[in-house]
């Protein structure tokens, strides 16, 4: 891949078929205009919506649009391969659900395949199909494999309707497809040789057959670091903790339930690892009894009393033997609202677990769950603040990443 910015980037615009395929002519314009060599390719749905003429114009290169045209060459991998950059604007629901599946049934989805180049992706369509769950899980797996989404905006869609669905703007989407090549640019495969263990999620611990105590943790921050360092070339293990997102397919995954899951499997992984993320959300207590048949409402009455026992510290445990050069990295979520009070908590919570960095955050009702951005402070083992960073929660991984690497 082309890591140099300075130099004319080989992007691939794709364009799948949507009324707002006419803005992607807008895109491809903009690329060239800065200098940039651009391919497009165009599903046949895109070409009921914009000429294929005015796209040659444009581009300047030949469109294409067969799978089955310049079988010689092998077009159906060497576009991919040669891409610095895939931006997909407008994406429709059925291209998302395409390339979330990893379908290659046109010459797009092979091109996506074959490519290790970022992959921007722009939705387009109405707002019904954009809130559907598919559509939704689609995107979500895509994130999670490091894809950029841009929009969609809100507004007026092609009928009289208006809502969540319109295709960014241009200027905007071509502005988040060079900082997605700027962001894998500037961090090379630095990890590489490096072995890495993150957990992520968050343990439940049973109360019964059917009942857990459980929390918010979704496991997003935690995936995007696993996700970042495998593309920055280390040899991930993600212990997953119920995660509500997919698991990246770029890393090895060890499913754990519970704290004692967790911590065995931790444990068993540790001594091989360089470098330790610890952003599993563990409980801190677990039911001292779990009946082994449903508790029912008829035997219990009114009031239910369960009575919780302390986890062990898991990360507690595995600073206290760490090898040596190995670095460990502990997570804080708190609630405190006063910066000060907070970075106190974070400095005490950095001593008391041993750790080499800790990651806090503040969470709340509203924030740090389930949401697609983090902030965060990081404190050193001696409470040094090392790094203030904010952002999309692959963003903060890779600034996470960058004291490691
Ligand atoms: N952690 C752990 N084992 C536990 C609890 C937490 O390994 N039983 C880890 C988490 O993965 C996280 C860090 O410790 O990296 C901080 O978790 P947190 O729950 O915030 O810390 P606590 O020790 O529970 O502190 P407090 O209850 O005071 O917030």
């Amino acid at each position: 891949m082309n890591q140099r910015l300075s130099a004319p980037l080989s992007i691939v615009v794709g364009i799948t078929g949507g009324i707002a395929a006419f803005k992607a002519v807008s895109v491809v314009r903009a690329f060239v205009r800065e200098g940039h060599n651009v391919q497009v390719v165009a599903t046949d749905a895109a070409l009921r919506f914009v000429g294929r003429p005015t796209l040659e114009a444009m581009s300047r290169n030949v469109v294409h649009s067969d799978l089955y045209e310049g079988v010689a060459e092998v077009r159906h991998v060497a576009i991919g391969q040669a891409a610095d950059l895939i931006v997909i604007a407008p994406a429709t629901a059925n291209t998302i659900a395409k390339l979330a599946a990893g379908i290659a049934d046109d010459l797009l989805g092979n091109t996506v395949l074959a490519s290790t180049a970022p992959v921007v992706v722009a939705p387009a369509m109405h707002t019904e199909m954009w809130l559907n769950p598919a559509t939704q899980a689609n995107v979500a797996t895509l994130r999670a494999r490091g894809v950029t989404i841009v929009g969609p905006d809100s507004g007026q869609l092609t009928g009289d309707d208006s809502g969540p669905g319109r295709l960014s703007e241009p200027d905007a989407i071509v502005a988040a497809a060079l900082a997605a090549v700027s962001l894998t640019a500037k961090r090379p495969r630095d990890l590489a040789g490096k072995r890495v263990l993150v957990t992520a999620g968050g343990t439940r611990e049973a109360i019964d057959p059917v009942r857990f105590i459980g929390n918010r943790s979704s496991g997003r921050q935690g995936v995007a670091i696993a996700l970042a360092a495998a593309a920055r070339g280390a040899d991930v293990t993600l212990i997953a903790a119920n995660l509500e997102i997919a698991a990246p397919a770029t890393v090895t995954v060890v499913p754990v339930t519970s704290a004692f899951e967790l911590q065995d499997a931790a444990q068993a992984a540790a001594p091989d690892a360089d470098v330790i993320v610890m952003a599993a959300a563990v409980a801190d207590y677990r039911p001292r009894l779990v009946a082994d048949a449903k508790i029912k409402k008829e035997q219990q009455g009114d009031e239910l009393t369960i009575e919780l026992v302390k986890n062990p510290d898991i990360l507690k445990s595995l600073t206290e033997v760490r090898t040596p050069g190995q670095i460990i990295i502990g997570f804080g979520a708190e609630t405190e609202t006063d910066p000060d009070a907070l970075l106190e908590l974070a400095r005490a919570k950095a001593k008391r677990k041993g750790t080499d960095f800790l990651v806090v955050n503040r969470v709340s009702w509203s924030e740090g769950f389930a949401t697609e951005d983090n902030e965060v402070v990081i404190v050193t083992d001696t409470g040094d603040i090392v790094m203030k960073a904010a952002g999309s929660k692959a963003s903060v991984a890779n600034s996470i990443l960058d004291l490691v690497g």
